[in-house]
């Protein structure tokens, strides 16, 4: 990527994906920003304080549900698998999946690479004999696996039911891409959010501290930074809303007032009351769960929910299509 420095001396690191999704997400209707543009680096670090936020549940239960089937999960991995996570941040349960599966090696894949790289050194520092082969990467485009692990069995892991950032539509095709990458009988430990009641699944996007609209506000504050925009900040404030019948969480930046803006040599204009839509958090209940997994080609095998069914891990096998009767 070649870093650009225009007259103010502000580098400026743009890159073209991300300048098109913005400049067609902002003229599109209604207008949406794809959710995988919050995580810069600042995004990251907050997404990981949202992690410990009291509101947010999901990081701590996945992470205590792992730890209970920890022992149970270490016999039905297959002995010296390569563990492949994808979305890894800052792989706070990727040490527990490690000690229980004691895998031959571990692929993080991420899209923030100083991120990924900076977790990958620690979780070595933690794992001494354990090669670590990180993949900077966005896993919606095929994702190159390392040929160090070509002939190993694969486990994917992919945890903070970051699959409900997609449609179904899109999330089938996430799941048949990850088959593909990972091979006919490999093995994926997926972690999916559990639908709730709204009065618990609304602070969890929308908390008292403020970081969840800090990490939502962001993605503007990137905009400018990255792509010379020049939105005002104060003319947008954050939204969280349940829209039942898509069962999910969609996350709004919302328009206080009529605004003006523009990014680069593009002009755009909000009327006041409307927004951007920047995140889909979808949530599934368990027969929705399985038809998902079939629909990616993947066959569910075990599960795990937490005592208040919150939150579930699913097992799942890419098993062998067969022809139908
Ligand atoms: C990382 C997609 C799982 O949807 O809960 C958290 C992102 N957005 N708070 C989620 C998120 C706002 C998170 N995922």
């Amino acid at each position: 990527m070649l870093k650009q420095e225009p007259e103010d001396g502000q580098a400026t690191l743009a890159d073209p994906h991300f300048r098109a999704d913005v400049l067609t997400g902002l003229a599109a209707t209604p207008r949406a920003i794809p959710a995988r543009w919050f995580y810069d680096r600042r995004g990251s670090e907050l997404f990981e304080r949202i992690t410990d936020l009291p509101e947010y549940y999901p990081t701590r239960t996945e992470t205590a549900l792992l730890e209970r089937i920890g022992p149970e999960l270490g016999g039905l991995a297959a002995p010296d698998a390569a563990v492949v996570e994808f979305g890894s941040g800052s792989s706070t349960k990727t040490p527990i999946l490690l000690r229980a599966v004691q895998p031959a090696a571990y692929v993080p894949i991420d899209i923030s690479g100083d991120f990924l790289r900076q977790s990958a050194r620690a979780l070595s520092a933690d794992f001494p004999g354990l090669p670590v082969y990180p993949v900077e990467a966005d896993f919606l485009r095929p994702v190159p696996l390392p040929r160090e692990v070509a002939d190993l069995p694969k486990l994917g892991f992919f945890p903070g039911s970051t699959i409900g950032n997609m449609q179904a539509f899109h999330a089938v095709d996430l799941l048949r891409a990850m088959r593909d990458w990972l091979g006919e009988g490999a093995r994926l430990l997926i972690g999916m959010d559990r639908i709730k009641p709204p009065e618990i699944l609304i602070p969890a996007y929308d908390d008292a501290q403020g970081t969840t609209a800090a990490f939502n506000m962001n993605l503007l504050e990137r905009i400018n930074r990255e792509l010379g925009g020049d939105i005002p900040l104060d003319a947008f404030r954050h939204r969280a809303v349940w829209n039942a019948d898509a069962a999910r969480i969609e996350m709004h930046l919302e328009a206080r007032r009529a605004v003006n803006f523009a990014i680069g040599d593009r002009m755009f204009h909000i009327p006041q009351g409307e927004t951007i839509h920047t995140e889909n958090s979808h949530k599934y209940g368990p027969n929705g769960a399985r038809m998902l997994l079939r629909a990616g080609g993947w066959t569910p095998i075990a599960e795990w929910t937490d005592p208040q069914d919150w939150f579930a891990l699913m097992l799942c096998e890419a098993q062998p299509l067969r022809r139908a009767p």
